[in-house]
């Protein structure tokens, strides 16, 4: 296996900072790492509302965050959580994060993120109600000579409530809980074959119950996700990239 660098680019409004592209042996593509907080192609807020509506009664949710590369988005999950949930977030963490990439665990866990795009930062203000110190000590960087970055180191109040751990979904798939939970796959599908979106697909629809809720990203209708999702018996919900089994009636 080959992994290139971790991107070195100037200033470009797709910038990313985590964006190794791994390849086998042969040179062939086998998934990018590329993540940011509050990834642009979801509407979180519209989403944890929704998380805050369903799980009303639930005592306990469990929100598993899968192909999390380097943590962005379970600890954007966190802070979206408990800024518009309040005291009903605690049911919904720790997030279990995971990820195929043993380099993605070791980032997440490491101490902090560096050279973060300013307009990242904009946005982790955003959905915090401008409470960024609540979670991350944030120093301007000078990683990039074209671009305003940040370093954002992780407090405890962030990082207590994610647990990071290397694995592989089609394991993990055997025994995640049927109920109550919520399961991000996002922007990895068309990195898998078409038999193993099939496969996973069919495996999700028969482990979980209508209680729980599969999560896609935009990236994925590059692989037909909608319909492979559907065709195998799950409903879009009213959030885009969502998908539950039928509610019973
Ligand atoms: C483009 S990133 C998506 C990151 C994040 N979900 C997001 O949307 O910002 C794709 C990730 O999928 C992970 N991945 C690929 N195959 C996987 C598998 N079988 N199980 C778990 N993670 C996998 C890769 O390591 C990579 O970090």
């Amino acid at each position: 296996m080959r992994i290139t660098s971790v991107q070195q680019n100037n200033y470009k409004p797709q910038f990313k900072n985590n964006s190794r592209h791994i390849l086998d042996n042969r040179g062939k593509l086998l998934y990018r790492t590329t993540t940011y907080f509050f990834r642009e192609d979801f509407n979180w807020q519209k989403f944890i509302k929704m998380l805050g509506e369903k799980y009303k009664d639930a005592p306990k949710v469990n929100m598993i965050c899968h192909a999390c590369s380097s943590g962005e988005e379970p600890f954007s999950l966190v802070m979206g959580i408990e800024n518009l949930l309040g005291n009903l977030s605690q049911k919904f963490f720790p997030i279990e994060a995971r990820d195929i990439d043993a380099k993605n665990i070791e980032m997440a866990k490491k101490s902090g993120f560096e050279g973060v795009y300013g307009g990242q930062l904009l946005e982790i203000k955003r959905n915090t109600n401008h409470n960024v110190a609540k979670y991350f000590d944030v120093r301007r960087s000078s990683k990039y000579d074209s671009i305003v970055s940040f370093n954002l180191n992780p407090k405890n109040t962030l990082r207590d409530k994610v647990n990071f751990e290397q694995a592989d979904i089609f394991k993990d798939v055997e025994t995640m809980p049927k109920s109550n939970t919520v399961l991000f796959f996002r922007n990895v599908w068309p990195y898998l074959s078409v038999f193993e979106r099939d496969k996973l697909a069919k495996k999700l629809y028969n482990n979980f119950d209508e209680s729980s809720l599969v999560v896609v990203g935009s990236f994925d209708y590059a692989s037909d996700i909608h319909w492979i999702l559907t065709d195998n018996g799950f409903v879009e919900t009213d959030v885009d990239y969502v998908y539950s089994k039928p509610l019973k009636s």
